[in-house]
């Protein structure tokens, strides 16, 4: 006897990972980008920045030692929240060390010695461009109404910016009368 034919439409299996979203046109594939391409400068300004919790040296090495530390426990808590926002919208997000260095922008520093004056600056350098690549990534979620995206996002402006305070107010040498 014949199998009786099932009356109801298939319905159409969406391919392995593709997580599924309203957003519609070239939103995922656009915000996907901007987001892999700070997952890879989160990681890249996490190593830098615990580079230089390992390699500081001075009369400041306690208090720079410990400010390295609490930057970089906070940056690297941001690369699986961005991560996620990309697997969320069901695009791929990075999946290697070698996909890290072929997208990150920022600068390794391999010196052997860094004056911590330096360090300090070095890291608001990469603080700032980290902020104009979010506000880049923001303008991108906003335009697609992404707003998940760009509350993320906000967040993380706040807070490369008070990591910028720290360092900026760090970096400050003493004047007048030896204070
Ligand atoms: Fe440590």
């Amino acid at each position: 006897m014949a199998k009786t034919k099932d009356t109801k439409p298939a319905r159409k299996a969406a391919p392995r990972l593709s997580t599924q979203t309203d957003l519609s046109g070239n939103a995922v594939p656009e915000i996907a980008e901007a987001l892999n391409g700070l997952v890879a400068d989160y990681y890249a300004l996490y190593i830098k920045t615990k580079n230089f919790h390992w390699h500081v040296s001075g009369p400041h090495f306690r208090d720079y030692h410990l400010l390295f530390d609490e930057h970089a426990t906070q940056i690297f808590a941001s690369v699986d929240v961005l991560a996620e926002r990309v697997r969320k919208l069901g695009a791929r997000t990075l999946h290697s060390v070698g996909e890290i260095a072929a997208r990150k922008s920022l600068k390794d520093n391999d010196k052997d010695f860094v004056a911590p004056e330096d360090m300090l600056m070095e890291l608001m350098d990469d603080n700032k461009a980290l902020v104009v690549e979010l506000r880049a990534a923001h303008e991108i979620a906003d335009k697609h109404g992404d707003v998940a995206t760009t509350s993320v996002i906000e967040t993380f402006i706040d807070e490369a910016e008070r990591r910028n305070w720290f360092l900026f107010e760090a970096s400050q040498t003493t004047t007048g009368a030896g204070h």
